[in-house]
């Protein structure tokens, strides 16, 4: 009988939204569920994987026989992956990174005063965590990115895909309630290099057999 299609392989997830603090009882975040990445934590397990999957803060049960990592900052995410990157096949980054973080985490709660009627936040950039995976050039993954966008969505999924070294790109189109953040349902267009393949509508966790299938596939035409 035949093996499933990622046995013996080793798949490396992120999932969720991270938390920048702002103070001990404030941050910025995103809307992301962890419901995409989740699916495919799940998919990649059903395929026969060995999961891994870092997550930010969501309200998720973990798959059957995923090993789950919890985080919380973009910087706790960057460690998180990089230690575990190059024992990996394959990374799949789902995760809403938030790109940018609080310059300086105020130490306490950040008090309202009656002369300050404005309130200014200096941000920084937070690391890439795909790019930086995708740069390894000892052991280096299959890389698999994310790209949400609400308008331009091919090109600006395709710019992802060659900026950041990807060998495959899942867009989605967040403009939508009825997709994408939150949603039990997803749509994607997935690109590579010379390649494309449109997923309709349909629950996050078919688009992530798809996906984890279409992953598959490609790992094994490399070999060939
Ligand atoms: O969680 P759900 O509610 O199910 O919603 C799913 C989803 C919409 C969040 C998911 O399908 C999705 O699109 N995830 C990527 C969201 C995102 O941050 O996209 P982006 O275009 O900003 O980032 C592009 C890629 O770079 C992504 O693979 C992202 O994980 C990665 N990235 C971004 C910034 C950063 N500092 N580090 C990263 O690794």
């Amino acid at each position: 009988s035949r093996l499933p299609a990622l046995s013996g392989k080793t798949v490396l997830i992120t999932a969720g939204p991270t938390r920048e603090a702002i103070d001990p009882v404030r941050f910025l975040s995103n809307h992301s569920s962890g419901k995409m990445g989740f699916a495919l934590a799940e998919a990649a397990a059903k395929a026969g994987a060995r999961v891994q999957l870092v997550t930010g803060p969501v309200n998720l049960a973990t798959p059957a026989g995923v090993e789950r990592i919890d985080v919380q900052s973009a910087q706790q995410m960057h460690t998180a992956v990089m230690q575990r990157a190059s024992a990996a096949d394959i990374f799949i980054g789902c995760a809403a990174v938030a790109d940018y973080r609080v310059a300086e985490v105020a130490e306490q709660k950040m008090k309202k005063t009656s002369s300050n009627d404005e309130l200014t936040l200096t941000l920084v950039k937070n690391p890439d965590i795909i790019a930086d995976v995708a740069a390894l050039t000892y052991q280096r993954p299959f890389t698999v990115g994310f790209a949400a966008e609400t308008e331009n969505l091919a090109n600006y999924a395709k710019d992802k895909l060659q900026r950041k070294k990807l060998d495959l790109i899942c867009a989605n189109d967040v403009s939508s309630k009825e997709q994408g953040f939150h949603s039990e349902h997803n749509a994607i267009t997935a690109y590579w290099q010379g390649g494309e393949l449109a997923l309709e509508r349909q629950p996050k966790i078919s688009i992530a057999h798809a996906i984890i299938e279409l992953i598959a596939n490609k790992l094994t035409q490399k070999r060939q």
